[in-house]
């Protein structure tokens, strides 16, 4: 079948490798009809994880049963199904208790374990013809209709970025009349703002520096702040500040909490400096949230931070780590929620707001390609050019 290979920094192509097969008699064979390229993807692309050349790429997968292994009973060939970029057994210490993204059993290195992704088991990709999943009860989910119908696009977003953008609003406790501040409008940002609206959040502000994504956000209900205008926490505190009905409701001292009681962190290890975007400062989001989150608030931080960078700055990046502005955290009393995405306990709830009308993520989409254009695809993409907001690669659709 043909795949999406990695061949060292800033470099992929499309190459024949071996199909998958039936390995445990409780695998299932998907062939996929949709695979998006992730922001998660450009950190290996760029040569910012140990990604080792010859890996498959791909973990946003949806498709179609092609075979399932003699073992499996609620999932049949045929079944069109979504797979959490988790890879989960659903019977360990962790997955009974919920935490997906730190399956005890399925990665033999260290907890968790996902499709195509550096230091996350010995698993391939779906960015290809077909793909295998293991524990496929568990694992796939069903959804309604057929491949290329009006939900293509939204289910296929169900196996990260939705889940993902979900999880950071449940991180920063956002409610209904919650305020929020999202640093990233890349398509886990833009998920994080549907997500924030469908929990009723009042005030929503939406940072980054690409106007189309800045749009999206403001199509989606969100105030757009662009970093490029100045200090995007000071953009926000003067919108709050300048706004005559939130001063009028306030009780007294309110005026020391102009800040937001949300922060969401969309942006990760690789965010750009605000005085000169065109270089890296990894604590950039990090800073910027501590500051604009009002003491007692919350912080939903799914923007990644690795463990091991080697294109890092200098040798405590490299190693993962990083300085915070951890007193004026501690001073603030702020709640701090951190870490990949456990897909599978928001997956079902959100697929059937998608059918019941109520969500429709696939907004964010703004590219279908060819499988076989996952080159181009991959250096459009991670230019964050205008109009590349979300990128789909479609196994079955030809290049011009
Ligand atoms: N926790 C998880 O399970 C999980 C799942 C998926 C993705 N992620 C991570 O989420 C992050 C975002 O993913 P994405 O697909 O949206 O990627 P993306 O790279 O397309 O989007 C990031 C956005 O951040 C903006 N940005 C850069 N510096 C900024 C700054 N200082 N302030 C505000 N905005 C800034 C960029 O312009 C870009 O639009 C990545 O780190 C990705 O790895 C985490
Ligand atoms: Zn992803
Ligand atoms: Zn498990």
């Amino acid at each position: 079948m043909r795949a999406v290979v990695y061949k060292g920094q800033c470099q992929v192509a499309v190459e024949q490798v071996e199909d998958p097969r039936i390995e445990a008699p409780t695998d299932v064979i998907v062939k996929i009809t949709s695979a998006a390229i992730c922001g998660s993807d450009l950190h290996m692309y760029e040569g910012r994880t140990t990604a080792s050349t010859g890996m498959v790429f791909g973990h946003e997968n949806l498709g179609v049963v092609a075979e399932a292994g003699p073992a499996v009973q609620s999932i049949r060939r045929g079944d069109r199904v979504v797979l959490p970029f988790n890879i989960s057994c659903g019977f360990c210490f962790n997955c009974v208790r919920g935490f997906f993204n730190s399956c005890l059993t399925t990665n033999p290195d260290r907890p968790g374990a996902a499709y195509g992704y550096a230091d996350l088991g010995p698993y391939r990709g779906g960015q290809a013809e077909y793909l295998r999943v293991p524990f496929g009860d568990f694992n796939c989910l069903k959804l309604p209709g057929q491949p290329g119908d009006q939900w293509e696009d939204d289910f296929v977003l169900l196996a990260d970025i939705f889940p993902t953008g979900y999880h950071a609003t449940e991180l920063a406790k956002v409610e209904p009349g919650s305020t929020v501040a999202i640093f990233g409008a890349g398509p886990v940002g833009l998920m994080a703002t549907l997500s924030a609206m469908l929990r009723g959040a009042s005030e929503v502000y939406v940072v980054d520096r690409v106007p189309a994504r800045l749009q999206k956000a403001q199509q989606l209900g969100a105030r757009p702040i662009d970093f490029t205008q100045g200090d995007p926490v000071e953009q926000i505190l003067e919108q709050r500040r300048s706004n005559a009905a939130i001063r009028e409701a306030m009780r007294p001292g309110e005026e020391k909490m102009l800040g937001v009681m949300c922060g969401i962190d969309a942006v990760g290890y690789q965010a750009r400096d605000q005085q000169d975007p065109s270089h890296e400062d990894p604590t950039q989001v990090l800073d910027d949230l501590v500051r604009v989150v009002n003491p007692t608030g919350s912080l939903g931080i799914v923007g990644v931070y690795m463990p091991k960078d080697p294109g890092g700055a200098d040798p405590h990046a490299r190693h993962g780590e990083f300085e915070l502005p951890w007193g004026k955290l501690f001073s603030k009393g702020l709640q701090v929620g951190v870490g990949q995405t456990p897909v599978k306990r928001y997956q079902r709830h959100l697929r059937d707001l998608i059918i019941a009308g109520r969500a429709k993520p696939s907004m964010i989409v703004s590219q279908h390609m060819p499988l076989d254009a996952a080159p181009d695809a991959y250096k459009d993409f991670d230019q964050r050019g205008d109009g590349y907001t979300k990128i789909i690669l479609k196994p079955d659709m030809r290049a011009a």
